[in-house]
């Protein structure tokens, strides 16, 4: 019988992209996936450290593992992603989980393979976390779980040092991948029947700025979008310090990108925005959403949001509120501002007590909320496109998003997973949308 693996995945796209990767590596190793954690004979833990719930998530999850690993020596268990890449962090995981059998980071995630079988020829536990990021290592494909959508990188690493932000410490500097292998990979894609292609950094848009390239985001983009075929293309995230109209250009050239930007502000206040090392100011940002729209007055704009970082006051918090207003974003994921233990901002004096956080969050939860809702009912009646991405068997429906990433429901005879359908809304509920088909794709 072949051995099954289970993989635990937190954090962001990044993360779920990458554990696709480590699938990869477990399928050429011979494993198959498993349905339960309970039947693996290995599981592995893709951890994220963006904030102090992620990581305390995984502590939670790893540590209720002691009791499988005692009845089922044999198993083995792997920690790897940004947890692990902290300083200090693997002796933390030592200590508090003798259990585990392998650390891997991010920075070595391609050996992943190597470390298996070498922690199945010996007891001792295998340990290795890359301290410095080297060269790019393109390595055998990733198992993809996510048909018709597929996340391809063309970066890795930050550069930017947000003074919140812990991601330039444990994914490194900025590296771009080929432009070659970014647009060969995506042909493959495509040429598999992949409808959705979304590519991945870190800050998007800066993108051969090493100068190794030779090409630019937008010129990178105009050449993925030129490969022909029956896709829509998205990419994240970018960065408002770098978010330019070479880029929107490009959209303008090519139907196939969705004319949607996930542009995270973090702070409507300058003085906070400063404080981040954001480099933009609120202006700036606006003009940036006014320029998107003069080209395509329907885009939309999504946004990262964070709370109660060190030094807000109630006044900066408003000018968040009133940005949100102003540029009325289609969602926006909203964050409690988390101290990260080695960063700039941890140092900050003025830390915002948790009731006023708290506060703060709910507040603006329910703003960005009541702009969905209300964006969702303008729907009702329309006809929209939507990727058919899913069948949901609790609800008995398939679901699929729109080109601004609206999720919408609907019953269909045939299977249409993979499909482009004309969807006629006939009513909005939240962040959701239910219709009718009008038309199937062939
Ligand atoms: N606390 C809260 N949110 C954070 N993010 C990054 N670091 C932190 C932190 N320390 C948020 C930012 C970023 C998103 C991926 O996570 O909004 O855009
Ligand atoms: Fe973190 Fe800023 Fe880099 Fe985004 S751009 S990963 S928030 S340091």
């Amino acid at each position: 019988m072949q051995e099954k693996y289970f993989i635990v995945t937190y954090g962001c796209q990044m993360n779920v992209h990458e554990s696709e990767k480590i699938a990869g590596i477990l399928h050429e190793l011979g494993y198959v996936e498993g349905e339960r954690l309970e039947d693996a004979d290995i599981i592995v833990f893709n951890t994220c450290c963006i904030r102090e719930n992620a990581e305390n998530h995984a502590f939670g999850n790893i540590g209720a593992l002691k009791k499988l690993k005692k009845s089922k020596p044999e198993l083995l268990i792997a920690v790897g992603g940004c947890m692990t890449q902290e300083k200090g962090k693997t002796d933390v995981l030592k200590k508090k989980f003798p259990f585990i059998d392998i650390m891997f980071g991010t920075l070595n995630l391609e050996r992943l393979g190597e470390l298996i079988l070498r922690k199945k020829a010996q007891k001792k536990k295998v340990i290795e976390i890359q301290e410095k990021e080297g060269e790019i290592i393109e390595f055998a494909g990733a198992y993809r779980t996510s048909y018709p959508n597929a996340w391809v990188n063309i970066m890795y690493g930050c550069n930017n040092f947000c003074s919140y932000c812990i991601v330039p410490y444990v994914r490194g500097r900025e590296r771009s991948r080929k432009p070659e292998n970014i647009v060969n990979e995506v042909q493959s894609l495509v040429a598999e029947g992949y409808k959705e292609i979304t590519l991945l950094g870190q800050n998007v848009n800066s993108y051969g700025s090493d100068g190794k390239t030779g090409m630019t985001f937008a010129e990178l983009l105009d050449a993925v979008a030129s490969i022909e075929g029956d896709f829509r293309l998205r990419f994240m995230t970018s960065h408002p310090k770098d978010f330019n109209e070479d880029v929107v250009k490009v959209m303008q050239k090519h139907r196939k990108i969705c004319r949607l930007v996930h542009l995270p502000v973090q702070s409507g206040s300058n003085a906070v925005l400063r404080a981040m090392n954001r480099r933009y100011t609120r202006e700036r940002y606006l003009e940036e959403i006014k320029m998107l729209k003069e080209y395509f007055p329907e885009a939309e704009v999504t946004s990262d949001i964070i709370v109660g970082f060190p030094g807000e006051t109630e006044e900066d918090y408003l000018q968040t509120e009133e940005l949100v207003k102003e540029v009325d974003f289609a969602s926006a994921f909203t964050f409690v501002y988390s101290s990260r233990q080695g960063t700039k901002a941890a140092e900050m004096e003025e830390q915002i007590p948790e009731e006023v956080q708290k506060d703060r969050i709910m507040r603006l939860v329910e703003l960005v909320n009541s702009l969905t809702r209300k964006k969702s009912e303008k729907y009702v009646g329309k006809t929209v496109e939507i990727l058919c991405e899913d069948y949901d068997k609790k609800k008995g429906l398939y679901l699929g998003r729109d080109e601004f990433g609206r999720m919408g429901y609907f019953s269909s005879e045939q299977d249409v997973i993979g499909k482009f359908v004309d969807l006629h809304i006939t009513k909005a509920n939240g962040i959701s949308l239910f219709g009718e088909i009008v038309r199937v794709k062939e």
